[in-house]
């Protein structure tokens, strides 16, 4: 579903350069329901901006689907926005008209799309479990409340992928996990691929896979999966929570291997053993072990 390679995002402000995102590389199957974490400052937000086609990249190779996002024209751009991803801003203000209904807020991308389908707009305020302030102002509704209705708004002309940034970062954890049920069967049900930033590793168990970007400008990709979930994914829906938490929290840890076979270690682990620019490899037929350099000198002996 996305395919992003050497994605590169320099943005310039008069005679400063900020590198948001250098050389990041990320694949996401269909229908994954996936969570990006990082530190404030990390990407995150660029790297959902350039997928949701609101900014395009400065360098690299970005595709969603069947579109390559830096070949498309500024048409088929609109055409993208509107028909094949849904959007959750971390800035709820953004996904919402306050003088409009809860209803009249999921029919607007109707609206705009060439085609208001009732029925289909309750259907999906009724899944957000918001059936009942449906004709409510959103001035109205609590900020959970709003939260549920941008997501009901992202999904109104069926979009393909999601992606929400931030989603839970302003309500309670109740909400939080409602929230997170409410993707999960929506993932479930109509299949639709999920991407969500946030801060909060908590929701970690709730995703099948986790990307971690870290070090900010470096965006160091990091990746964790939960073998547990997509376990628990292919299982019957009912029943599944109490299975789920009783073999979760097991995660792997993997690190990005890129084309060239370079991979980047944690910053972490080259420091608890002292590694600085040199290391040893060794390769047992099984496994390969990086060590910090018995000696320097062998190792300057060797070049
Ligand atoms: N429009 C912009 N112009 C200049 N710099 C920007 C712009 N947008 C983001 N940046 C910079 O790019 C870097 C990444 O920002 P981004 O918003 O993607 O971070 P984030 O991971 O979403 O952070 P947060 O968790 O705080 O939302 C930051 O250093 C930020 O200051
Ligand atoms: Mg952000």
């Amino acid at each position: 579903m996305i395919h992003c390679d050497g994605l590169v995002k320099i943005y310039k402000t008069d005679d400063l350069e900020v590198v948001a995102l250098q050389g990041l590389n990320i694949h996401v199957e269909p229908q994954e329901m996936m969570a990006i974490i990082g530190n404030s400052g990390s990407g995150k937000s660029t790297l959902l901006n350039i997928l949701g086609g609101l900014d395009r990249p400065s360098a690299g190779q970005v595709k969603v689907g069947e579109w390559d996002l830096l070949k498309m024209t500024d048409d088929q751009l609109v055409e993208y926005k509107r028909r094949t991803v849904g959007f959750i801003w971390q800035n709820n203000a953004r996904n919402l008209l306050p003088y409009l209904t809860a209803l009249e807020n999921v029919e607007m991308p109707m609206m705009l799309g060439g085609k208001v389908d009732r029925p289909y707009a309750k259907q999906l305020l009724d899944w957000v479990g918001l059936a009942d302030r449906m004709h409510n102002k959103l001035f109205q509704l609590s900020g959970g409340e709003q939260q549920r209705v941008a997501i009901a708004i992202s999904l109104a002309n069926r979009p393909s992928l999601l992606l929400a940034d931030e989603p839970t970062g302003s309500v309670d954890s109740q909400t939080s996990d409602r929230i997170m049920d409410i993707f999960r069967r929506l993932n479930r049900e109509i299949g639709i691929t999920i991407v969500i930033v946030t801060h909060d590793l908590s929701l970690a168990s709730k995703v099948d896979r986790v990307v971690a970007i870290r070090d900010g400008m470096t965006s160091t990709e990091f990746i964790k999966r939960n073998p547990n979930l997509i376990l628990d994914a292919s299982d019957s829906s009912d029943g599944s929570t109490d299975r789920r938490r009783s073999i979760q929290e097991v995660h792997e840890e993997y690190v990005v291997l890129d084309r060239v076979g370079r991979l980047q270690i944690p910053k972490a682990y080259l420091q608890a053993l002292q590694i600085s620019d040199k290391a040893s490899m060794e390769f047992d037929g099984e496994k390969i072990m990086i060590k910090a350099p018995k000696s320097l000198e062998v190792l300057n002996d060797e070049q």
